[in-house]
């Protein structure tokens, strides 16, 4: 089987399995530490690790993190020291579960989580790290779970582009998840088009098959 196929199988049976989630939900560890997802949440994941083991926030940073989901990224940005941490999502499953989350890990003077589609409940404000772990296919989204797997058209990913600059300090960092099984050649070229340098700055293997590999860019403004 493809790669292609492959993921298509492994990516739906994982759909159904957010989705079937019992509604009091569910605790998943991840790293050294404990998440609870309501159904339909995208559970904290190996693609998120590269990212979550290498990016950088100082004490005191104000940092964004878009498409939160359970709000795993921007949890371990609070433990990192940011000031402020905002996620935002459009899935109200993922704002419920984030929500608990920020509370049980004891942020919840630090990190705000809104319903957003991207940046639209953002105002103007600006931020030293962006983190995104958006769905990275290309492929038709016909339900809120899907939405966080697959990108119809790659809307999200190319909107997502076209606004981030706008909310990112002069010197500021952004995190970028991606995968060998996702868009990357059309990543880069939308991040250069924004005015963004991409380094990879880190990349890890799902299992010893090395079949499918996460990882995460650095960009910052040329
Ligand atoms: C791959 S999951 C990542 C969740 C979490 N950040 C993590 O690393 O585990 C992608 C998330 O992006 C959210 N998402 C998809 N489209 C979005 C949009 N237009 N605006 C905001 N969030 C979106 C999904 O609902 C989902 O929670």
């Amino acid at each position: 089987m493809d790669l292609n196929s492959f993921t298509d199988q492994w990516q739906s049976q994982r759909q159904q399995l957010f989705k079937s989630v019992p509604p009091e939900g569910r605790t998943v560890r991840y790293l050294d530490k404990e998440f609870l997802v309501y159904p339909n949440t995208f559970w904290p994941f190996a693609d998120s690790l590269p990212l979550v083991k290498h990016f950088r926030v100082a004490p005191g940073d104000h940092v964004l993190d878009v498409g939160t989901g359970s709000g795993v990224i921007g949890i371990f940005a609070c433990y990192h020291g940011a000031a402020r941490v905002v996620g935002v999502d459009i899935n109200p499953a993922a704002i419920q579960s984030a929500t608990h989350n920020v509370q049980t890990h004891g942020f919840a003077g630090v990190m705000e989580v809104k319903q957003s589609n991207l940046f639209e409940a953002l105002g103007d404000e600006r931020f030293d790290v962006i983190t995104a772990n958006l769905p990275f296919r290309n492929k038709p989204a016909h339900d809120m779970v899907a939405m966080s797997q697959w990108d119809t058209d790659f809307k999200t990913n190319t909107r997502f582009f076209e606004g981030v600059v706008r909310h990112l300090k002069p010197q500021g960092r952004i995190y970028y998840v991606q995968s060998n099984f996702g868009e990357f050649e059309a990543v880069k070229r939308l991040a250069q088009a924004a005015g963004l340098r991409t380094a990879e700055l880190a990349r890890e293997a799902i299992d010893d098959t090395r079949r499918q590999e996460f990882f995460v860019y650095e960009m910052t403004l040329a």
